[in-house]
């Protein structure tokens, strides 16, 4: 057995003094990254991780769009679409496209299904998901005709930057997911994060074109920013 106080020497000796919980959290959370790396870089732990490992691009993960409506349309997609107030409207009056409408919360994608649900309209689609994940990842090549992206961030500093929705990723993403000359439609009620939006669309190969962008004057939020005479920052870009 140690001598009392051994234990304490020896990791006083070998590692920076840690102050608080929050330093051994990342001390560990280090420690396990060095641990992962180490196992990568051997040839046989890649061999064995090749035999299970499922690529992301797999068919498995792809959205099956037809077999979710029922039928063939074009489609359109709100991402954060939260209660829904433009995306319901919007179906109801384009019967002839297919909309899925991507909430992440829970309870708002709940409310959000609710909302829909009593309208009986068959072209509309709830999902509860990131999406980050269904553009990113789930959604396939040249599927959407239109996206729409209103007041999708309630992350303006720059320390929550990771939360955010939009990205130069997800701007590539959209652009991957889009049919040649789709759309998208975005707004924000904070000109800089409006601003920064817009040039992530740009810096993927989007074109800023005229006219107002569908949802910004008609979404839950928007409505509540211009009750309030709150400025509104929106903008629509296509893809050739
Ligand atoms: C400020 S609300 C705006 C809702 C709606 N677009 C409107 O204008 O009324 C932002 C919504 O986006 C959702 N949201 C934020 N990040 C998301 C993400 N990564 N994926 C899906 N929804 C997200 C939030 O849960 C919230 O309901």
């Amino acid at each position: 057995m140690w001598p009392a106080g051994a234990g304490r020497r020896a990791v006083r000796r070998s590692a920076p003094a840690l102050t608080g919980a929050g330093d051994l959290r990342k001390h560990l959370t280090m420690a396990r990254l060095r641990k992962a790396a180490r196992v990568w870089r051997s040839r046989d732990a890649r061999a064995a991780a090749e035999q299970v490992m499922v690529a992301t691009d797999a068919a498995a993960f792809i959205l099956d769009l037809a077999a979710l409506f029922d039928r063939s349309a074009p489609l359109e997609v709100e991402l954060g679409a939260g209660r829904g107030d433009f995306i319901i409207e919007r179906a109801a009056a384009n019967p002839e496209r297919n909309f899925l409408a991507v909430e992440l919360a829970g309870s708002v994608a709940r409310v959000l299904a609710a909302r829909a649900g009593r309208r009986e309209l068959s072209n509309l689609r709830v999902l509860q998901a990131d999406a980050r994940t269904i553009v990113n990842l789930l959604m396939p090549d040249a599927a959407v005709a239109v996206y729409h992206i209103y007041f999708p961030d309630p992350w303006p500093k720059a320390r929550h930057e990771k939360h955010r929705m939009m990205s130069p990723s997800m701007a590539a993403g959209i652009a991957r997911t889009l049919i040649p000359g789709g759309t998208i439609h975005v707004a924000s009620d904070v000109e800089e994060w409006a601003a920064a939006m817009f040039a992530m669309l740009c810096e993927a190969g989007f074109v800023r074109i005229g006219g107002e962008a569908a949802g910004a004057r008609f979404t839950g939020f928007a409505r509540k920013y211009i009750a309030a005479g709150k400025p509104i920052f929106a903008a629509s870009f296509r893809r050739f």
